[in-house]
């Protein structure tokens, strides 16, 4: 099983623009948006118990889940987002573990936006948070989405504050300038998790 590391950061943190620098290094991205829309695809089991669940109505015209109507409905019961959760949470985990077994490098890079608010850094042997402040990160958002400071300062908001965030991390990305510095801290974090993985493997 590869060496874990977890990429997370808030909203428009840089976390895909990150990914994509240590993607070029030939580092395997197992990304966990991506887990969670696949798990409910048409025709998976995921998808047949919610269908049961809430009814053919949970579906858009075009068959597929109707992804806002689900969160529409478990941002307003408890009830219904604990049967979710405990039913999706393990299917995730399974798939996530079956993705990164799958690679076949000495470390991969596991992108989780919600790695504190759904508790998942366990699950990782190395946790690299990005550190953006938050000035940059409202800018990068409103010009990223076209949206108003208002809506990208609630989305900010809704997310854990980045002083807990960074309470979890092992590594530090600063992404506070240009391409240029991002790229020279993912290769030394590259090398690092190259040395941190020979010392797992008792290589070293
Ligand atoms: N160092 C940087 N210099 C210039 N632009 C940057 C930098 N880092 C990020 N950006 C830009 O800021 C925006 C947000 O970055 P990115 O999409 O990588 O964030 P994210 O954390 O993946 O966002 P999300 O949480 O929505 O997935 C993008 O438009 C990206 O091109
Ligand atoms: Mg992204």
């Amino acid at each position: 099983m590869p060496y874990v590391v977890a990429l997370s950061g808030g909203i428009a943190s840089g976390k895909s623009t990150i990914a994509n620098l240590f993607a070029k290094l030939g580092v395997p991205v197992i990304d966990a948006d991506i887990i969670a829309r696949q798990i409910v695809q048409s025709g998976t089991d995921a998808f047949n118990l919610i269908v049961k669940h809430f009814s053919q109505e949970i579906l858009l015209p075009n068959g597929e889940l109707d992804r806002s109507q689900l969160r529409e409905i478990i941002f307003n019961n408890d009830h219904e987002r604990l049967w979710l959760n405990s039913l999706l949470h393990p299917i995730i985990q399974q798939e996530t573990e079956r993705q990164i077994a799958m690679q076949q490098t000495c470390y991969v890079l596991w992108v989780v936006p919600l790695l504190i608010e759904n508790n998942l850094h366990y699950l990782a042997d190395r946790v690299l948070m990005i550190d953006s402040p938050m000035e940059l990160q409202l800018k990068r958002l409103i010009q990223r989405d076209g949206i108003d400071e208002h809506l990208a300062k609630k989305m900010i908001r809704s997310q854990v504050s980045s002083s807990k965030r960074l309470s979890y991390a092992d590594d530090i990305i600063n992404n506070n300038g240009d391409l240029v510095s991002l790229t020279s801290q993912v290769n030394k974090l590259h090398y690092q998790y190259i040395n941190n993985t020979k010392h797992k493997n008792g290589l070293v």
